[in-house]
């Protein structure tokens, strides 16, 4: 196996992962750094973020109020000196991708404009039209390409940590175009690979979003924190998952139900507001986690719309015209005439709830570090506990900028003094890892098929770890992922081929999913309380004596994973009622 010496190892090549190298190069010019991800950067999911991200920029605003509207949408989960930084650190991110040269959207007198989205009560979201994510993910990769330090190892798929002395010490990664496995013998790794709502059979994540980096970190040892909080987007287009921005409601679209009511004011979050005026009242503006169980409320007295897509409500924008859509949501237009052949222009469009995001993740402190020395994470792979029980929209670009940073400082605090891994002692662990591969080539004994197992886990997500579950659904969710886990031992490799063999990385990517669904479905059955993201029918209110506690997954090879808790840092916002009926300004 070839071996690659570096100083710092980059899983992920997204908004995170470019971020991470940054800092790095802009610390230390001489750092040797690897950036691997399994696309090209371009491609990674960040590119897929519409709306915008969130920081204090307006003289009406202030980090007290970002504060609190993002430990009180996360239902008082959120460790709060972690939001302290966050919202502090927010606007000089989003400063800095500007002369990087990402082109914010401008108010008339040229300073950067801000929309409003769901659970900000102000107006903080900056945005570039309804592509954010993709101007984000340019100005970061764009900024990359001067720094020859940084390497890149694009197509190129993470397989497992090497841990010796009880220090993350690199990683194995295939070559996907040769099939070649590569050591990368590092300092210190830094993880960004995303989340894993690819488990759940709708969803508006892309395809690559099979939780490998979480998996990785996880077999590793670390725990996988808060997985049972699953972020339901309010607005995907009901055939393709595709998301439509909350900043649709932002600009003032409105979502009705058959009879044509603005039923959010039925879910504390009114009162309504008159179509066409700024949207002053929260409604629409709702928090994530609350539009979305409206929506399943509205769907249980039978008052969606039927249409060919299934059961939907109607998100309607007439009123903003064609001009303010053009100029704000483009590609929103462009996405509903391509997929639902619906104008927004002329017609509302059906919606319906999507997995857009996991709150939880690898288990990292506010230095982004994980509890196994060398190894830090950032992004949406992390759970730093920014986003508590419901991440509120445009916190998440953000969050990989701040802390993708903050692991690229930490992993440079860490390397100090640190010599080159050895070789020797990384052989064995790298050859486990490379056994593993070959095994699956070599398997005789093989009866499961990987769409079939897949098909399995991504019907039990859908019907058991929904918006709203209990524990009969949850039981079933545990034992099946439980079931599917051991007979993923005999999944068949169709294709033996060396050369892209897409049959192997599903296979792999399916190994991850499960283990992620595992720690996800075991942390959900435990919580027995409802908060945030996490609505059960059999508990139905929050539970601050027992459950005001992070959970904490650990693996466990086949047999069930451990959970245990760790308490959420409160600094100064105890445990409040999240009260959605005020004004937005
Ligand atoms: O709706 C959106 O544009 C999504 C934003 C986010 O998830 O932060």
């Amino acid at each position: 196996m070839e071996i690659v010496n570096i100083d710092v190892a980059i899983v992920g090549a997204g908004g995170a992962g470019l971020r991470a190298a940054i800092a790095l190069v802009e610390a230390d010019p001489t750092l040797r750094i690897a950036l691997i991800s399994k696309v090209y950067p371009m491609r990674s999911h960040t590119c897929a973020a519409e709306g915008g991200a969130a920081g204090v920029i307006k003289a009406d605003d202030s980090f007290d109020l970002h504060f609190d509207d993002t430990v009180g949408g996360g239902d008082w989960l959120s460790d709060q000196d972690c939001v302290e930084y966050f919202v502090q650190e927010a606007p000089k991110e989003l400063t800095q991708l500007e002369h990087w040269g990402c082109p914010w959207n401008r108010e008339a007198d040229g300073s950067v404009a801000v929309r409003p989205f769901g659970g900000m009560k102000k107006q903080r979201t900056w945005f570039a039209a309804d592509k954010s994510g993709f101007h984000i993910l340019h100005t970061l990769f764009q900024t990359t390409l001067q720094y020859p330090t940084i390497s890149r190892f694009d197509e190129y798929y993470a397989l497992d940590l090497l841990v010796d002395e009880g220090r993350c010490q690199g990683l194995t990664a295939m070559e996907m175009r040769s099939g070649m496995i590569k050591q990368f013998h590092a300092k210190a790794v830094i993880i960004a690979g995303g989340g894993a709502g690819r488990m759940f059979p709708f969803s508006t994540n892309g395809a690559i979003k099979t939780g490998d980096g979480m998996a990785m970190a996880y077999r590793a040892g670390v725990p996988l924190k808060d997985m049972e909080f699953v972020q339901y987007h309010p607005t995907g287009l009901p055939n393709t998952g595709s998301l439509l921005t909350e900043a649709c409601r932002g600009e003032g679209g409105v979502l009705v139900n058959k009879n044509g009511r603005r039923y959010l004011q039925d879910y504390g979050m009114g009162p309504e507001t008159p179509l066409g005026q700024p949207q002053l009242k929260t409604m629409e503006l709702g928090p994530r986690d609350r539009v979305s169980q409206a929506y399943w409320h509205e769907l249980q007295k039978g008052n969606t719309v039927s249409t060919q897509w299934g059961e939907c409500v109607m998100l309607d924008m007439r009123h903003l015209g064609e001009k303010h859509i053009n100029e704000r949501l483009p590609l929103v237009r462009e996405l509903a005439i391509a997929y639902l052949g619906v104008d927004i222009v002329k017609d509302p469009v059906p919606i319906r709830p999507v997995v857009h995001y996991m709150m939880g993740g690898i288990s990292t402190n506010l230095k982004a570090a994980t509890p196994l020395p060398g190894l830090f994470a950032a992004g949406e792979c992390a759970c730093v506990s920014l986003n508590g029980a419901n991440r509120l929209g445009s916190n998440s670009l953000v969050e990989l900028l701040v802390f993708g940073k903050s692991a690229a400082l930490s992993a440079i605090e860490h390397i100090e003094g640190l010599p080159q891994p050895s070789a020797k002692a990384l052989e064995t662990r790298a050859e486990e890892s490379q056994a593993r591969i070959r095994a699956l080539f070599s398997r005789t004994d093989g009866t499961e098929s990987m769409s079939g197992l897949r098909k399995e886990m991504m019907d039990t997500m859908e019907k058991n770890a929904g918006i709203y579950r209990a524990e009969a659904g949850l039981q079933e969710a545990v034992d099946k992922i439980a079931e599917l886990r051991q007979r993923y031992q005999k999944v068949v490799l169709n294709d033996k081929s060396n050369v892209f063999n897409t049959d192997l990385f599903q296979v792999l990517e399916l190994g991850s999913m499960l283990e992620c669904a595992q720690a996800l479905t075991v942390g959900a059955l435990a919580r027995k309380e409802s908060r945030g993201a996490h609505q059960r029918l059999d508990y139905v209110q929050r539970d601050d004596t027992n459950y005001l506690r992070h959970s904490m997954v650990y693996y466990q090879g086949l047999a069930a994973p451990q959970v245990d808790y760790l308490d959420v840092v409160i600094t100064r916002s105890p445990p409040g009622v999240r009260d959605y009926s005020g004004e937005h300004k």
